[in-house]
């Protein structure tokens, strides 16, 4: 069993899809792991910590890919890497296939057997191969470091000799996985919080991280659909909800926005009307920029400016803490395949086709693509 790593392709990607520490698990698994040169640079890791670990350095993509069985990298691969991986291999990474169908034609065409880790199942068995979790976790802490640094306000009260700081105020819209982790963030850094949340459930939780729960006085109490996620709000709920973030935004010094409804465009959570009504110099921060943005007038991967606030729309998060992104993606990545693709008697590729997991992840097989969510698009182009 052979296990490439590829060096990331795409602009601006830091992370790297296998660390030391996942190598070494791997070769105990009985797998030669091939690691392209240069691939962990931008988390820190030389290719010298590899070999050290038990991997075997490839000079380029190809070397690593020549007769790799198993190939894992963190984005789609470029189409000179997908070129060189051997037909019949498995693929495995986030592939983003709904807004990269051309290259599922590329898999198909290759017979390549590719799996993306965005599509996991969210059950309580998957928790540790969860990348959706682990990586949004960062984002919310980041969200939080790049809004501080885009301010220029310090997040703590300070009473000194010369006068008393008072503490910055940061509200954050969407208390699910990011989000608790930025409102956890600017609290440890000592700002007042608040959050909001269409979920009531996640009341307790904000509370219990020493932030305010902002609440919409409605009768559509609960935004939670039965498996746990947000659910798309009446317009009553949806102008009440507007009324109160217009009111609440005025007050504080940075926002980070996270709200995402699953499938849907990302709710407009943030008007041009209601940024003209901020401080001066407020910095937003707009984690769902690449599903349209909760915050009006946020741009790509840029630090916009709107009526004297800052927008800050980096699409890529994760990546700008590569070094602890990388060890926790390697890690998901490693316990999906330990789980699910190993005989650990054996020590032989054995890939659990009926598994939920699996089926859940799978996007092509045999020239063909498979998951449910992609086969009625292709059929309709
Ligand atoms: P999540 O599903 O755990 O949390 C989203 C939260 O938004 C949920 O708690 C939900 O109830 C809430 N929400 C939905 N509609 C709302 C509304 N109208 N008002 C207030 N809250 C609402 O998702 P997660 O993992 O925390 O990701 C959040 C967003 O950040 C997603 O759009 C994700 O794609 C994005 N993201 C961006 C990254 C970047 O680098 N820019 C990195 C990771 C995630």
């Amino acid at each position: 069993m052979k296990i490439a790593a590829l060096k990331e392709d795409a602009a601006g990607e830091k992370r790297v899809s296998l660390t030391p520490d996942t190598v070494k698990k791997l070769v105990d698994l009985g797998a030669d792991v091939l690691i392209e040169t240069g691939a962990g640079e931008g988390s820190g890791l030389a290719d010298h910590i590899y070999q050290d670990a038990g991997a075997t350095i490839a000079a380029d993509s190809a070397g690593a890919l020549k007769d790799a069985d198993i190939v894992l990298c963190v984005q789609s691969p470029s189409d000179a890497q997908l070129d060189a991986i051997n037909e019949n291999a498995l693929l495995i990474g986030c592939l983003a296939p709904l807004d990269k169908d051309t290259d599922l034609q590329r898999y198909n065409s290759r017979n390549i057997t590719s799996f993306t880790m965005e599509l996991l199942p969210r059950i309580s068995r998957a928790q540790a191969m969860d990348v959706l979790s682990s990586q949004s976790n960062l984002a919310g802490y980041r969200a939080v470091i790049d809004a501080v640094y885009e301010h220029g306000k310090v997040l703590p009260m300070m009473m000194t000799a010369a006068g008393t700081v008072p503490p910055a105020k940061v509200l954050v819209l969407g208390a699910g996985v990011a989000g608790l982790q930025a409102i956890a963030t600017a609290k440890r850094l000592g700002a007042v919080v608040s959050a909001f949340d269409v979920r009531p459930a996640v009341k307790e939780q904000v509370q219990s991280l020493g932030a305010k729960f902002v609440e919409v006085e409605a009768d559509e109490a609960d935004g939670e659909d039965t498996g746990g996620y947000a659910k798309e709000m009446s317009e009553d709920y949806k102008k009440r909800q507007s009324e109160l973030i217009a009111e609440t935004v005025k007050s504080h010094d940075i926002v980070i926005s996270t709200a995402l409804i699953p499938g849907k465009p990302a709710p407009r959570l943030v008007t041009a009307d209601m940024l003209q009504a901020m401080k001066p110099g407020s910095v937003l921060v707009d984690l769902a920029v690449a599903t349209g943005g909760n915050i009006e007038g946020s741009k790509a991967d840029k630090v916009a400016t709107k009526h004297g606030c800052k927008i800050i729309g980096y699409q890529n998060m994760p990546s700008r803490c590569a070094r602890d992104a990388s060890p926790l993606y390697a890690r998901n990545l490693f316990n999906y395949i330990s789980t699910l693709m190993v005989d650990k008697e054996s020590k032989a590729l054995n890939v659990q086709w009926d598994d939920e997991l699996i089926k859940g992840t799978l996007l092509t097989k045999e020239g063909s693509t498979v998951h449910p969510m992609l086969t009625n698009e292709e059929s309709a182009a």
